[in-house]
């Protein structure tokens, strides 16, 4: 079966962009973690990135045409706006977990709701990329995928 990795505005700049609050990581590093840490189930993860609302809606979308079993995504400053991103995940029904690398709750008070966390059955934040990992483990549990 195959997930989507779903990556919003400005993870591009991953490794670059406030390394004290993102990590010196790469969106290519954790674009690697997910898919080794999807195979370790027999899952293949499709990893894909836009700034725009709009793609991801439309990649949303796909997931849904393309019958994938589940959707990681980190929608960045999306998650705290985007009806519209909500609507599309609660329209697919994939099971989804978000993922935001840093600890939104410790934040600015604007990063503290999340219109993608309200359609996804799980959310985790804080734990730099290893949240990516730990989503997939997660996601796959719910799947009811065990280990290879
Ligand atoms: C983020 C947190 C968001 O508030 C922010 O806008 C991002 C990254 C995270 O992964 O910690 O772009 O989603």
């Amino acid at each position: 079966a195959t997930i989507y990795v779903l990556n919003g505005p400005n993870l591009n700049m991953l490794g670059t962009r406030e390394p004290e609050t993102y990590g010196h990581a790469t969106l290519a590093d954790v674009e690697k973690l997910c898919v080794e840490t999807a195979a370790q189930f027999g899952l293949t993860a499709d990893c894909r990135q836009s700034n725009r609302e709009g793609e991801l809606i439309d990649f949303i979308h796909e997931a849904h045409a393309r019958k994938v079993a589940g959707i990681i995504i980190n929608a960045g400053a999306y998650s705290h706006t985007s009806i519209a991103l909500h609507d599309a995940l609660v329209a697919v029904k994939i099971p989804t977990v978000e993922v935001h690398i840093s600890n939104v709750h410790a934040r600015e008070s604007f990063r503290h709701h999340s219109f993608t966390a309200m359609a996804a059955f799980a959310s985790l934040c804080g734990f730099g990329i290893d949240g990516y990992r730990l989503a997939i483990n997660g996601l796959a549990a719910k799947l009811g995928v065990k280990a290879k």
